[in-house]
């Protein structure tokens, strides 16, 4: 489709291409991935599963910290800019494991001064005791998973927890010491009104978290929901749900900041926007994805064995598998991520990550501009809100 030049002396995409070497590589952050819930959700299509009664936590340590090893050298000296224990359910982990994991990880890699770490929490695994010693590990950031406050809907959800729980969850995080917190909440939910989804939101509100993750409830493959779908609202509820939600955050000084994610003022999540702003990622623990950026320009894709018990099997490798990014893939790979961001990104991100030039977007860029897809605003990238709205459509311009 474009001509345009990526580098000097080349004009056309090709995974054989030379790269252009990186002029600096992206901060780098840490994912880690706990497999384990005490039950699984319906809806829920992430690699988590039900825990047996004693988690094999010290032998998932040692595997995470081996798993890491083979991931290091490909941190080329970059200090941690955030860690982030997602799942399934971190909190399912004593304090002294993840405590052993930390200090592992820090021998290994240094963490920047100011490094944000969170944990996923739910709120039925919470325990004052607990979260104090987490908070004391250096993990500063929580992200609680509410869904909901309404008992008819916790139960259609499959939730471990009630609504008193989730409540007490938010006054318990503020006493083990986190001031910074998010809380997860879904719409959409089965049967749910306007009022009943606005209702969730006012009281998450009065909570007063630092951020808020506010996703519409989809239907996933592989999912109980999926086989047995529940009854959703209708489109024109959904819709209202989403206007009249997003004017009640806007409100209370929760600004949207990404298609699902709403913070008060200087309370982004570093981790996530490191990730939709096509940072580096390292990611250990069954099933974690990666994404390792090297000088020369080569930036890798990586995913590790899914399943717990293979994972854990010494016999198999951790890493599952790995993809070099085709050069024709990197503008598609790059505005997926940054442009479900609202405020987009400044355009000299694009060749600062990808080592390609901004030119190479032009004809896309004009094409997506007279359609109304894209801002016109020649030092950012940026989506409209109809573009946001239609993200796929959007993207199709930069698909070589
Ligand atoms: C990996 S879960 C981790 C949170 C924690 N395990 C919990 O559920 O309490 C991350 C979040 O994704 C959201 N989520 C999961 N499945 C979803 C679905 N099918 N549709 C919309 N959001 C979903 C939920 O809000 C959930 O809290
Ligand atoms: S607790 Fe969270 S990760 Fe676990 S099954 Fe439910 S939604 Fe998924």
């Amino acid at each position: 489709m474009t001509t345009t030049t990526l580098f000097a002396g080349e004009d056309g995409f090709s995974s054989m291409a030379p790269r252009a070497p990186l002029p600096v590589l992206p901060p780098l952050a840490l994912y880690i991935h706990i497999p384990w819930c005490v039950r699984k959700c319906p809806y829920c299509d992430f690699n988590s599963h039900a825990a047996s009664p004693v988690l094999p936590e010290e032998e998932y340590v040692d595997a995470l910290l081996a798993d890491l090893d083979i991931d290091l050298p490909a941190a080329y000296g970059r200090p941690l800019s955030s860690i982030f224990f997602g799942g399934g359910t971190p909190s399912l982990f004593s304090a002294k494991a993840l405590g052993r994991l930390l200090e592992g990880v820090e021998q290994r890699i240094p963490f920047a001064p100011d490094i944000e770490i969170t944990l996923e929490a739910n709120p039925g695994t919470f325990e004052q005791e607990k979260f104090s010693a987490y908070r004391k590990l250096g993990i500063n950031r929580l992200s609680i998973g509410i869904q909901s406050f309404q008992a008819s809907k916790l139960q259609a959800l499959g939730r471990i927890h009630n609504g008193d729980e989730a409540i007490r969850a938010a006054d318990m995080a503020r006493q083990a010491g986190f001031d910074n917190f998010n809380m997860d909440l879904m719409h959409g939910l089965p049967d749910q009104s306007l009022e009943e989804a606005l209702d969730d939101l006012r009281q998450a509100i009065a909570l007063k978290p630092t951020h808020l993750s506010w996703y519409q409830l989809t239907l996933e493959p592989n999912t109980v929901f999926w086989n047995q779908p529940p009854v959703l609202p209708e489109d024109d509820t959904l819709w209202d749900i989403q206007e009249a939600g997003q004017a009640l955050l806007a409100e209370h000084g929760y600004a949207q900041y990404e298609v699902s994610a709403y913070a008060q003022p200087g309370k982004s999540a570093r981790h996530n926007l490191n990730y939709w702003s096509f940072g580096d990622f390292i990611g250990i623990g069954a099933g974690a994805h990666g994404k390792l950026s090297h000088p020369d320009g080569r930036i890798v894709r990586t995913w590790k064995t899914r399943l717990p018990k293979d994972y854990l099997n010494p016999a198999k490798p951790y890493q599952a598998g790995e993809k070099l990014l085709p050069l024709d893939e990197l503008p598609f790979e790059f505005l997926m991520n940054a442009l479900r961001l609202t405020d987009g990104v400044d355009a000299q991100l694009y060749p600062q990550r990808t080592g390609l030039t901004l030119e190479s977007l032009d004809e896309g860029r004009r094409l997506a501009e007279q359609k109304g897809l894209l801002q016109v605003e020649p030092s950012r990238l940026v989506a409209t809100p109809q573009g946001q709205l239609f993200l796929n459509d959007l993207l199709q311009y930069f698909l070589i």
